[in-house]
């Protein structure tokens, strides 16, 4: 109703509102007095009935499929341990585009009793939850919730990139493929896990169900790249153990704080494993503690240690931070969990930028010798910053990204997909593979065999080779 009143503020908002629904390419930022007059003319449209082409330009958001899903995705609170809600929207959404939907509990002792925690499995009414092409991620975020708050060209809110404009923007992908027959009913499963952000619980339950895939397409924020893969990941514990006495008498006790000082430094200057494709392994003494007060030989000191692991193994770093400890007098080295090696993905399709990423991921938790993928809107700069957001024409560049992966897998195995109903017909179904021969006239998926090396160590044997090892100087002295 107002917006009979104010005419100059229509005439102010809707050109740059047409052409924001344009999609501006990056860098184009519109002035932020737009957006909030943006909010209060789209509060004002919404209490009136409008044309809906009006609607399409005055709410972007409620009209695109996409950015909506997106939007109720992430107006669930869903930190680690309370993924409940979000899997039954999932649940639902899902069901009512006809997919198969299975709801699969996840133990969790270390949440409070009754809490019920699902991986949601979703794949196409018509089709089978042996499909060969898995696309997922996660439904879990960090803590703590922050609300969805809709922008111009920017969304906010907790899970807005890490990682629910992944599931979004894979879920549509889906949709998409399967509405322009550009993959069976048989080709494509969802999976969307919990307990990503912790323990990776959620995707390491999959593993006790006896089930495989030829690909995973795996959905975090790389900026829309391929990523070629991620650092593995090491964690220690060092303690040092001395005798208090007073400070005035240090002959008398033994100092924890020196001997931690001495196993730090070595571990400081150590030479450690890296690749061409990962760059350099890092490692951060992250938290040190020691002693109880200035005039007091300390007994007790330790630090925490992380290792981001570039080439080789956890195994070998392990090795070599050991080695490095043995002749430092009073430490001891305790590692934990999670450890993982180095992860390497498959970034063997065209037209993707890729990228070396050094964040965990739910790769290492899920066994088996599929493909992996690693792509998803988003940067990992923001993911779980208190002002985690994402551009809107990235959730749509990703669907489109999705969508040229999942063709990619399909043509570079020269997979030809016949639903069963049509074996006899002579008409591929993967329309958009141009160079996929259709000669497989038969129900079943054919994919060449998986040579058993590949996975961490086999598939980029020949870039992994390279190894060299470096000395990463903790301090820059230029
Ligand atoms: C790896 O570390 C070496 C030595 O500090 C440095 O010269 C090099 O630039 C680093 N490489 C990368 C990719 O950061």
């Amino acid at each position: 109703m107002r917006l009979h009143s104010s005419p100059r503020l229509l005439a102010l908002s809707v050109a740059p509102l047409v052409v924001n629904s344009l999609q501006l390419p990056f860098g184009i930022t519109l002035p932020a007095a737009l957006d909030s007059r943006l909010s209060s003319l789209r509060t004002a449209v919404t209490q009136i009935q409008v044309p809906s082409f009006i609607n399409k330009i005055i709410d972007p958001t409620g009209s695109s499929p996409l950015l909506s899903l997106h939007r109720d995705l992430v107006g669930i609170p869903s930190v680690t341990g309370d993924e409940e809600a979000v899997a039954r929207f999932l649940e639902a959404y899902l069901l009512a585009k006809n997919f198969r939907v299975e709801l699969i509990p996840v133990a969790s002792p270390e949440y409070p009793a009754g809490q019920k925690r699902y991986n949601v499995l979703a794949y196409p009414a018509g089709g089978s939850r042996k499909a060969p092409i898995l696309l997922t991620s996660h439904i879990d975020t960090v803590p703590p919730f922050i609300p969805f708050k809709d922008g111009l060209r920017t969304v906010y809110g907790r899970g807005s990139c890490d990682a629910k404009a992944s599931v979004a923007a894979q879920i549509i992908a889906v949709e998409e493929l399967l509405a322009a027959n550009a993959v069976t009913e048989d080709t494509v499963a969802l999976l969307f896990v919990v307990g990503e952000e912790t323990t990776g619980d959620g995707m390491r339950h999959m593993n006790t169900l006896d089930m495989q895939w030829e690909a995973v397409v795996f959905g975090e924020p790389t900026e829309l790249k391929l990523a070629v893969g991620h650092k593995g990941l090491a964690m220690l514990t060092v303690e040092a153990r001395g005798r208090a006495s007073h400070s005035g008498y240090p002959n008398l006790g033994v100092n924890a704080n020196s001997h931690l000082i001495n196993a730090l430094y070595k571990l400081d200057h150590l030479t450690l494993p890296s690749s061409k494709l990962l760059g350099n392994s890092t490692l951060n003494v992250g938290m040190m503690t020691g002693g109880v007060a200035a005039n007091v030989i300390p007994a007790f000191a330790s630090a925490e240690v992380a290792i981001r692991i570039a080439a080789k193994s956890f195994q070998e770093v392990k090795d070599i931070v050991e080695g490095a400890l043995k002749d430092v007098e009073g430490v001891e080295a305790t590692w934990k969990q999670p450890f993982y090696d180095p992860v390497f993905c498959d970034h063997d399709i065209e037209g993707f930028d890729t990228i070396a990423t050094s964040y965990g991921t739910d790769i290492p938790n899920l066994a088996g010798k599929h493909k992996k993928y690693l792509y998803g809107p988003g940067s990992i700069l923001v993911a779980h910053g208190d002002n985690e957001k994402i551009d809107k024409s990235d959730l749509y560049e990703a669907v489109k990204g999705y969508k040229r992966i999942v063709k990619g897998i399909l043509n570079a195995k020269a997979v030809a997909i016949v639903p069963p109903e049509s074996a006899s017909a002579s008409a591929p179904v993967v329309t958009e593979a141009e160079t996929v021969e259709a000669v497989t006239v038969s129900a079943k998926v054919e994919v060449p065999e998986v040579p058993a090396n590949r996975g961490a160590e086999g598939k980029n044997g020949k870039e992994e080779e390279k190894v060299e090892y470096v000395t990463i100087l903790p301090v820059d002295t230029a």
